[in-house]
């Protein structure tokens, strides 16, 4: 039996208007003329509606709204029983078998499919996700939102407790994500620019004292035709925006900060850039580098193009760490790119570990001030670099994965 869901009612003459505490659907509305006969939570919610009140016309849920018209003006009383039909959905859901519930939920709220997961190792997938219908155009470089249900396994066996808020288990999880992007494909041929199936670089988090993480262990249970939400809005100003064809670009990451950075650099090369593309990953093992095979491939075919991947955890880098900062500081990033960092005729591109980037905060006046531990963006600024920002376009351009505590 499910929990009981919290209604505020409001109702404009002929129209009542019901905003839940959850969603029953995803971003399409599902709109019903008559009483429905399936048993999707959408359909339940309608034909009770409509056994209890033979004046409805028409039922409308998107989301946690439910619009619902009747031939007649509500009345206080028409009002409240149908809230107290809302309000007991899942509490009269009388399916005992929780499968078949959370795959009622499922149906309600995905709206994509795993097409493919390659599984490079077993905390970092490559994944690809089919949307239900065609996607609008967006650039190389932004991201959009995956989500899935509390609802769902996770790999690393943690118990949540959801006991102060027990309609949590009803809600979604969801998380901003890249997209990724192989920067040739199978066959050999350069990634195209709006594939069918987005992809999507994921490492899978571990829980720790201070955070249980929502998403990643849900996702590392799934397996390929499963089903999913993505959000159709894919936004963001981590893109190529600003770029002129014959100026160098230096992407700076850590981990699947990668995913961007791929994206990015594949429509440089649909676009024939002219100036050096220089791609640096920053990982704790070589285990950690998904995409390493592919980009010796890339290399070889594009002259302009390179890719250095540096380790922190390999035997070898013990007492001798060097950060994607360190690069900058000793000059080891002007030879990988084979030209001097200049401001002018240079961008800069850095996503991932938040400490890498450094970023400043800006005060009420537009002062600039860098964290005491000094990141990317701060050594960039020294050199003449403009940090890219609401306020004003920069040649240093930055995607945080997380913030930092
Ligand atoms: C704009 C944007 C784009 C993003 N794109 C990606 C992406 O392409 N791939 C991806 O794996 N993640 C990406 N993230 C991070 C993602 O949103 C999730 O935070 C992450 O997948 C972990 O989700 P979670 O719910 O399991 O844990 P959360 O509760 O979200 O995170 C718990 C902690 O895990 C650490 N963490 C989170 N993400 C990462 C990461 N990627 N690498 C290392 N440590 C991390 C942080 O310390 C964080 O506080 C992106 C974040 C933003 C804001
Ligand atoms: N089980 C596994 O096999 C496995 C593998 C990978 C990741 N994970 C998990 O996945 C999560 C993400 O790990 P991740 O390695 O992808 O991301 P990450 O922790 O952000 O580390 C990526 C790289 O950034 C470096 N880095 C850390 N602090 C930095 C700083 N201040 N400035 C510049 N660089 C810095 C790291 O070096 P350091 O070595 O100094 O941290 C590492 O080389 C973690 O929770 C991790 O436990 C698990």
């Amino acid at each position: 039996m499910g929990q009981e869901i919290s209604v505020r009612a409001t109702s404009f003459g002929n129209v009542a208007i019901f905003d839940l505490d959850r969603s029953l659907t995803g971003q399409e509305p599902e709109i019903f003329r008559r009483p429905p006969s399936g048993d999707s939570p959408p359909e339940r919610l309608a034909r009770r509606l409509w056994g209890s009140d033979g004046q409805l016309s028409s039922v409308q849920i998107l989301s946690n709204t439910v619009t619902v018209a009747r031939s007649d003006p509500w009345t206080e009383e028409d009002l409240a029983e149908a809230a107290d039909i809302i309000t007991k959905l899942f509490a009269h859901y009388e399916a005992p078998d929780p499968a078949e519930y959370y795959e009622s939920l499922r149906a309600a709220n995905y709206n994509a499919t795993i097409g493919a997961i390659r599984r490079h190792h077993e905390d970092l997938w490559v994944m690809r996700i089919v949307p239900d219908e065609p996607l609008e155009h967006f650039d190389a470089g932004q991201y959009t939102t995956l989500a899935l249900g509390f609802w769902e396994p996770r790999a690393d066996h943690v118990m949540e407790d959801f006991e102060s808020d027990p309609g949590q288990l009803e809600k979604m999880a969801r998380r901003s994500y890249s997209v990724s992007s192989s920067i040739i494909n199978d066959d050999g041929q350069l990634a195209r620019a709006q594939p069918e199936a987005i992809e999507f670089y994921i490492v899978q988090v571990p829980p720790d004292e201070e955070e249980i993480p929502a998403l990643t262990p849900r996702i590392f249970m799934k397996d390929v035709q499963d089903r999913i939400f993505m959000s159709r809005k894919f936004t963001g100003r981590y893109t190529l925006a600003g770029v002129e064809n014959g100026d160098n670009v230096v992407f700076l990451s850590t981990g699947t900060g990668e995913a961007p950075q791929n994206a990015m650099t594949a429509e440089l090369l649909r676009r024939e850039h002219q100036g050096q593309v220089l791609n640096v990953v920053c990982v704790r093992y070589l285990r950690d580098l998904a995409y390493l095979d592919q980009q010796s491939v890339v290399e070889e075919r594009y002259p302009n193009y390179r890719y250095e991947a540096i380790t922190t955890r390999e035997p070898e880098d013990e007492g001798n760490k060097v950060y994607i900062q360190d690069l900058v500081e000793s000059g080891r990033l002007e030879e990988m790119l084979g030209a001097p960092l200049d401001p002018d005729g240079t961008h800069v591109f850095l996503c991932g570990n938040p400490a890498m980037i450094g970023l400043p905060k800006w005060d009420d006046d537009g002062e600039i001030h860098f964290p005491s531990r000094q990141g990317v963006s701060e050594l960039l600024f020294q050199r003449g670099f403009t940090i890219d920002h609401r306020r004003e376009r920069g040649n240093v351009h930055f995607e945080e994965y997380w913030k930092e505590s």
